[in-house]
């Protein structure tokens, strides 16, 4: 069946907004009258006790109304989960540099900033660490460490024709939404508040700045119509900005808000883990692997926040594509003395999957082969042939195979490799790479609770309509898809629908917006609130004009009541709510199928897997290390898309951001702990120069999930910046063939230039020697 609506590349619903510049951030929203501002006192050591925190002279200094530290918390000084492991303010120590002890509300935020830097803070210096390892070593922990295991191992390794065990150093990423951490708190009257807050998760604000301010759930509303980029930096993050909003302006009774520049939201905010990855393989001839152990070590952070369920996903992702048959996966959830990291898109499987891609690249290192026949010689096969994945659930829809067939078709790979061996051997300073990997990756949040959404539908008098869901908007195309949805139900122009903000006072209790699943979720949500509308809009014309229900179509815009009257969509709202017909409904979706153990980490942990493959070739300056990504082909399965135009930006700006995670972007503490990358100068992110010269994206042709999604479409956030990891394996080639091939380079990531030139010259001296 073909749709009007749904599969259709309508532009995003702020489009127009977003480039004119009058779509609202919270920094756009009209201030009100006395509107104070926050800054908050931030640690200037990375591990220490806090012997003396005196105020008195940001308590005097110019335009300071009030200042707030744990004591004067009215409710529990923590930021919610479960393990309540990191507080608001900090109390007697400090754990990491950047970390809040106190926080001011002044007139201005000049005033603001400038009060907090009087404070006189007496610390007591503890030992401070952030190395992986040494917190391995030391059994320094926020969460227990999990393992994950089937069949003989160590004997599979064993008795393999051929080993290799080695370690592989990954770095983490910075979110960097250009719309920086904020919340706006307005005080309402009987001690309710509203917070507009830029967050993926309003509920968890709600929850969160409920149990700061003592109150409950009922008085706080949580807002927000749009992020400037979340990245899921904006999943559990939030709650900190809007609790410090929120008990300021609960102790001044005054509008608060609370806005971080740059520097102090890289310091003070997580990112994606650094990962320390050891491994051990025995694979044969063929590149097959018999037996792996991967253990995997996480840079956390000082607290739990979200790590638990971002290492369990790097566990499920361990084996990418590939059917393991005998694996071992132990994975380190590490404390360290800094931010304590979180949600970034991917959520720990990009870190999975690199493990696994690098232990593969470095067996055809080894074998002198192709690195993507060692990939075909692993992939999962079809139903009932090594399709089981380490945690038990069977891979049903496997079409990586051909999905890769397809690609290095199109993408021309095996001439183009050839040709970039032949350049190799006539340019001796300017150096080619090219590699193929692909993605799998699981859709469904991993905890099954998650995995519910609700949905509310107004239609008024006029024939327009207003949607709102538990889902929030941060670029991706969340209210266009959605409204679709509910375009294509009730055959209408996209035109008559309005998108208003999320809001925890119209769907209530809503999980993030995360785990790519957005739409899965909220499009079934509003699918079934717009059913309910259209099937009592049925009933009544069927009662009114005395026909039966099956004699009444609905086409764009207009509604055939059989042969007895033609109505628009106008029209038939005027003459329901006439006759008092009820033109709201909610809708409520939870998906099917899923279950899983925590305990034992296995079952149905998600719902499909969203399939991709990319080719990445890039040009190395082996004299200064330098690169450029010069073409990369993609062939991506969205399913039945529901807008091409909204998919294919999403797998430009994934692949690009990926990119940036492997490449330029470096988070760089000093000895000190202090982050010395929290600027755009010495944080590099991609501009739209490092974009590849040639960027060939396809999308799986016309491929209907095979589980019954939102219109048989597939989750697209967060697989295709997994498809980057194809330039680090590029990279990494372009970099090997100064030691023609013959040695590993140990090339780490991020491959800076720099990182690249250190292999580069590394690779020469052993090669001379
Ligand atoms: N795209 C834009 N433009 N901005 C974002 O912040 N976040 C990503 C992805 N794409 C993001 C984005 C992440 S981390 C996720 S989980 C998904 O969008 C969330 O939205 P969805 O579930 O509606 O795809
Ligand atoms: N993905 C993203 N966010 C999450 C998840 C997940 O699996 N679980 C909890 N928050
Ligand atoms: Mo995305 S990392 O699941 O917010």
């Amino acid at each position: 069946m073909s749709h009007l609506q749904v599969g259709q590349a309508f532009p995003h619903e702020s489009a127009a907004l977003h480039v004119s510049g009058e779509a609202r951030y919270i920094d756009d929203l009209p201030e009100p009258k006395g509107i104070l501002y926050a800054a908050v006192g931030m640690s200037s050591q990375a591990h220490a006790g806090l012997k003396r925190v005196d105020l008195t002279r940001v308590r005097e200094a110019a335009g300071v109304i009030a200042v707030m530290t744990a004591a004067d918390i009215p409710g529990e000084n923590h930021l919610g989960g479960a393990l309540k492991d990191e507080p608001v303010f900090a109390v007697d120590k400090v754990e990491y540099l950047g970390q809040s002890i106190f926080a001011v509300a002044a007139t201005s935020v000049e005033a603001a900033r400038r009060a907090v830097l009087l404070a006189e803070i007496d610390y007591e210096g503890l030992p401070h660490n952030l190395d992986i390892r040494a917190a391995v070593a030391a059994q320094q922990f926020v969460l227990p460490t999990k393992t994950l295991e089937r069949g003989a191992v160590k004997p599979a390794i064993e008795q393999a024709e051929y080993q290799l065990a080695g370690r592989f150093q990954l770095g983490g990423q910075e979110q960097f939404y250009l719309e920086g951490q904020i919340a706006l708190a307005l005080p309402q009257e009987d001690g309710q508040f509203l917070i507009h807050s830029s967050t993926q998760h309003p509920h968890h604000v709600q929850e969160v700045v409920a149990t700061v301010l003592n109150r409950r759930q009922k008085d706080i509303v949580v807002e927000c119509r749009r992020m400037g980029g979340g990245f899921g930096g904006k999943e559990s993050q939030p709650s900190f900005f809007a609790c410090v909003a929120g008990l300021l302006a609960q102790q001044t009774g005054q509008a608060v808000k609370y806005r971080v520049d740059r520097d102090d939201d890289i310091l003070l905010t997580g990112k994606r883990h650094c990962f320390d990855i050891c491994y051990r393989v025995g694979f044969d001839a063929q590149g097959l692997i018999q037996g792996i152990e991967l253990d995997y070590a996480a840079r956390c952070g000082i607290s739990a926040d979200l790590s638990g369920p971002v290492n369990d996903r790097s566990m499920f992702h361990a084996d990418n594509a590939y059917f393991l048959e005998n694996v071992a996966i132990v994975s380190y959830r590490c404390k360290t003395n800094s931010q304590s990291n979180t949600a970034f898109r991917g959520f720990g499987g990009p870190q999975g999957m690199m493990g696994i891609e690098y232990v593969i690249d470095e067996i055809a290192r080894y074998l002198q082969r192709d690195a993507l026949e060692v990939r075909q010689a692993n992939f999962y096969g079809k139903a009932g042939v090594r399709d089981l994945t380490q945690y038990g659930m069977q891979v049903e829809d496997n079409i990586i195979p051909e999905l890769v067939d397809e690609l290095v078709e199109r993408s021309q790979y095996r001439a183009r490799r050839a040709a970039i061996r032949r350049f190799n051997q006539s340019h001796q300073w300017v150096k080619k790479g090219i590699a193929l990997t692909p993605v799998k990756f699981g859709i469904s949040f991993t905890a099954t609770f998650l995995n519910q959404a609700g949905a509310l539908i107004h239609i008024y008098n006029d024939g327009t309509v207003q949607l709102n869901h538990g889902g929030t908007e941060m670029g991706q195309g969340l209210f266009t898809k959605v409204a679709q949805v509910v375009a294509e139900e009730l055959q209408i122009p996209m035109e008559l629908i309005r998108c208003t903000a999320s809001s925890t006072e119209k769907v209530p209790n809503a999980s993030a917006t995360a785990a790519s699943s957005g739409s899965d979720l909220n499009g079934m949500a509003a699918q079934a609130a717009a059913r309910t509308l259209k099937q009592r809009l049925l009933d009544f014309l069927a009662a009114h004009y005395q026909l039966p229900v099956s004699e009444i179509e609905f086409k764009v815009g207009r509604i055939m009541v059989g042969k007895k009257a033609e109505l628009s969509f106008a029209e038939l709202a005027h003459l329901a709510w006439f006759n008092r017909v009820s033109l709201s409904a909610t809708g409520f979706y939870k998906t099917p199928k899923i279950h899983y153990d925590p305990l034992t980490m296995s079952g149905r942990p998600f719902y499909y897997f969203a399939y991709g493959a990319a080719v990445s070739e890039v040009e190395v300056d082996t004299l200064t290390g330098e690169y450029r990504v010069q073409q990369v082909d993609i062939l991506h399965d969205v399913g039945e898309s529901l807008n091409p135009a909204l998919d294919l930006g999403q797998i430009e700006g994934g692949f690009v951001q990926g990119m940036g995670w492997l490449t330029t972007e470096e988070l760089w503490w000093d000895q000190q702990g202090r982050l010395r990358t929290h600027a755009p100068s010495t944080y590099k992110i991609p501009v739209a120069s490092d974009v590849p010269e040639r960027f060939n994206i396809h999308l799986v042709d016309k491929k209907p999930n095979r589980e019954a999604t939102i219109y048989r479409s597939k989750a697209v956030g967060e697989p295709p910046l997994m498809l980057a990891m194809s330039v680090f394996f590029a990279l990494k080639e372009a970099v090997e063939s100064v030691g023609n091939y013959q040695h590993s380079s140990g090339l780490r990531a991020p491959a800076t230039p720099e990182a690249v030139l250190m292999a580069i010259e590394a690779l020469r001296a052993k090669v001379k020697s």
